[in-house]
Order: structure tokens, then C-alpha cells, then sequence
């Protein structure tokens, strides 16, 4: 089943140059960027895409860092995409993550772990609808 899923490449992967790098991941595996936007953000941004751990003691390290600096958001299409993608992501630990993901290949961190993917189809719309509310 076709589906959409929001992609954050986080300030890390634009500060590292692995713009390039992350996203041919996605477009090798065959799916379709549908819109894209390079942007920095403010916290009341951050706080509305991650509203389920605003309260949580890692959310102020995470709301720092995904605001220190442009980010890529991507709403990417194709089937299953929401679980393709997280699997291409891999685990969010980069130090556990396995190798040939994206974080398995490129993060030693849990914090600057490169990517953000959609965990369901209702996280996906809710996300996809603050990202790109045109779509
Ligand atoms: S949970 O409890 O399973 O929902 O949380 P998890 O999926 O592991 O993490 C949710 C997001 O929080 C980020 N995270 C952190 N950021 C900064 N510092 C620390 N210590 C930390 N631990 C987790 C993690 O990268 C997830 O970000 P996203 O963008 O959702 O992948």
C-alpha cells in the first residue's frame, strides 16, 4: 500500500555533508520525494513536531540540537513507506544501530542520530500536515 512518511535530515546531517549521502538512500531504494524544503527552525517548531516528549529529560537536549542549525524536511511517497523508511534509518542509538543503515553506517549518538522518520500512520499525518501543510 502506497503510503507518505516525514523525513527530517537533522542539522547534523547538513553540517556533516551528508545531504547527498542520506538522501540517494532513499531515492535508491525507489522512493519518491514528493516535496522538500531546507530550513532552520525555531523551539516552538520543535516543540510541535515532538509534542509526545516535550516533557521527557532528553527533550531539552533534543529541542537544542534540532535547532542549532538548518535542518532538510522530506515527505517521501512509496509502499509501505513509513516502515521502509524507519528500517533504512535503523535504530535510533546510532551506536546500536545496524550497519547498512543510515545511523548504523554514519552515528556514533542517540542524540545526533542524523534522520527522523514517522513512526505510524498517524504520527505521519500529523507530521506531514505541519511540514507541508500545502500537501
Ligand atoms: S521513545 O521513548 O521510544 O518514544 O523515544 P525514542 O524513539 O528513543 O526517541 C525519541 C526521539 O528523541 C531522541 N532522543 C534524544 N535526543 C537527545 N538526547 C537524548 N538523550 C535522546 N534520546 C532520544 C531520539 O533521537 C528520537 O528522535 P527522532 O527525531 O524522533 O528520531
Amino acid at each position: 500500500m502506497s503510503q507518505r512518511t516525514l523525513v527530517l535530515l537533522k542539522p547534523d546531517t547538513v553540517k556533516r555533508g551528508l545531504v547527498g549521502e542520506v538522501l540517494s538512500r532513499f531515492e535508491a531504494k525507489g522512493l519518491t520525494i514528493v516535496a522538500m524544503e531546507h530550513r532552520l527552525i525555531d523551539g516552538s517548531k520543535a516543540d510541535e513536531h515532538y509534542v509526545e516528549h516535550v516533557e521527557r529529560d532528553f527533550y531539552p537536549p533534543l529541542r537544542a540540537f534540532v535547532t542549532s542549525g538548518p535542518l532538510v524536511a522530506l515527505l517521501l511517497e512509496g509502499d509501505e513507506a513509513i516502515e521502509v523508511v524507519r528500517a533504512i534509518n535503523g535504530a535510533t542509538d546510532g551506536r546500536k544501530a545496524a550497519p547498512g543503515t543510515i545511523r548504523g553506517d554514519l552515528s556514533l549518538s542517540n542524540r545526533e542520530n542524523l534522520v527522523h522518520g514517522s513512526d505510524s500512520p498517524e504520527s505521519a499525518e500529523r507530521e506531514i500536515a505541519i511540514w507541508f501543510p500545502q500537501h
